[in-house]
């Protein structure tokens, strides 16, 4: 792994082959995040050829070292990072120029997995113009720089946050796109950004992807999520009780009109999510063009105390409870149907409640303070 910091090089490059060259050469934009850097692996794994631009706002540059690691790679022949920021047009052309790619057949970028954005609904209402900069600015410098470097195939992560407060039932990509919050709308306007473009200019090859909740860890326990601060999320909320960093979790409200009164979410294992980015990548990179949305789901549905003892029975530790308050913006139940997925792509999730509670507590057992903990190195 070579990193080019904002100043320069880091390290030199050692421009090694690849011989798989019909392999992909990729630029993925948030690629150190949680998800991004889960998928980095799985598409390093898969033999594709990777540039990864990061602010590092987020995140940490470990999780890359790890994901090199774990890919086996002995050189710095198939993933390059870049420090920089997806709304810089300098930045992302030292992405699109950056190395990585094979030796023998020395290409430009072929493909973007659009990680890179913010995504605290609660931020989102205190600082409105941050993400509607960084979610639809952002996309916007993306998809000019990828104009002036003649690629047209992108992958868009996009949120389930979309639906707002759906029917009640799996929710299909017909559902109507409806956010309640700033987040939501810079993604509502991202992925209307993204149809305007495909729409105004034949080539592009794009897949809108509607994450339901993503969860776990590479099974490892050597990559996983590491929120900054208190997280806003349900599972590293447990995983952090579960290791003792917390002392309770607040359910918020036991009197939802569900089974048990709690919350029902789809919950996704990570490496299943970055499964299906490897899937609709290959997707793009080998049909005609056209314009996806996907939901990315399981189709199941779990509720907070469900999550809660699935995590006790995975890490053998008591996570005390304390039913409180609803929060506010929360719906009822949030389910995907991901039929459309399985036709499309011929992906569906794998991995059960179980797994994903058993490899989210590996890494959390191994990473009690995230990458930034001694004992994690
Ligand atoms: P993350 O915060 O872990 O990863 C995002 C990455 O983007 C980080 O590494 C961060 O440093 C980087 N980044 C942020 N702003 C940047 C900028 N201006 N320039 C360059 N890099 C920048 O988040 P994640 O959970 O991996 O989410 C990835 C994407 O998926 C986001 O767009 C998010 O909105 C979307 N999404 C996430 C979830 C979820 O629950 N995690 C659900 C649905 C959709
Ligand atoms: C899950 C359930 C809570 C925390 C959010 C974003 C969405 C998407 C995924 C990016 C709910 C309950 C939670 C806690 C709790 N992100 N809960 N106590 O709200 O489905 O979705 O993350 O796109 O945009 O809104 O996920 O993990 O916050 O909550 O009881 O401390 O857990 O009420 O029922 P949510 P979550």
């Amino acid at each position: 792994m070579q990193i080019l910091e904002a100043t320069g090089p880091r390290s030199l490059a050692n421009f090694a082959s690849c011989w798989l060259c019909a392999l992909a050469h990729l630029l993925i934009t948030g690629g150190a995040g949680f998800i991004g850097s889960h998928t980095a692996l799985v598409l390093l794994e898969a033999g594709h050829s990777l540039v990864v631009l990061d602010n590092f706002s987020n995140s940490s540059p470990e999780s890359l070292r790890r994901v090199a690691e774990l890919a086996g790679l002995s050189d710095a022949s198939r993933l390059t990072v870049v420090e920089g920021d997806i709304r810089s047009a300098a930045d992302l052309d030292r992405a699109f120029n950056a190395g990585a790619r094979p030796a023998l057949a020395p290409k430009s970028i072929e493909g973007v997995i659009h990680f890179a954005g913010l995504k605290a609904v609660g931020e989102s209402v205190q600082e409105p113009l941050r993400y509607w900069d960084v979610n639809v600015g952002g996309s916007r410098s993306l998809v000019e720089a990828m104009r002036r470097h003649g690629c047209r195939r992108l992958v868009f992560s996009s949120s389930a946050t979309l639906y707002g407060y759906p029917e009640a039932g799996p929710i299909p990509e017909t559902a109507p796109v409806q956010p309640i919050n700033p987040y939501g709308h810079s993604k509502a306007a991202a992925e209307q950004l993204l149809a305007d473009v495909a729409g105004s200019e034949p080539g592009w090859h794009i897949a809108r992807l509607r994450y339901f909740n993503p969860v776990g860890a590479h099974p490892s326990g050597r990559i996983g999520e590491d929120p900054g601060g208190t997280p806003n999320n349900l599972f590293p909320f447990i995983s952090q009780v579960a290791v003792g960093r917390r002392p309770q979790l607040q359910v918020f409200g036991g009197d939802w009109p569900t089974a048990d009164g709690t919350g029902v979410r789809d919950y996704i294992h990570v490496m299943d999510l970055a499964e299906g980015h490897r899937a609709a990548i290959d997707r793009l990179l080998s049909h005609a063009p056209e314009l996806l949305t996907l939901n990315l789901g399981s189709g199941q549905g779990h509720s907070v105390l469900e999550l809660v003892r699935a995590f006790e029975q995975a890490s053998g530790c008591s996570v005390p409870t304390a039913i409180g308050a609803r929060r506010e913006g929360d719906a009822a139940s949030t389910v995907a149907d991901p039929s459309r997925a399985a036709t499309v792509l011929g992906w569906r999730t794998r991995r059960s409640l179980a797994e994903i509670c058993r490899d989210g507590w590996a890494w959390q057992r191994a990473n009690p303070q995230g990458y930034g903990s001694p004992t994690s190195a």
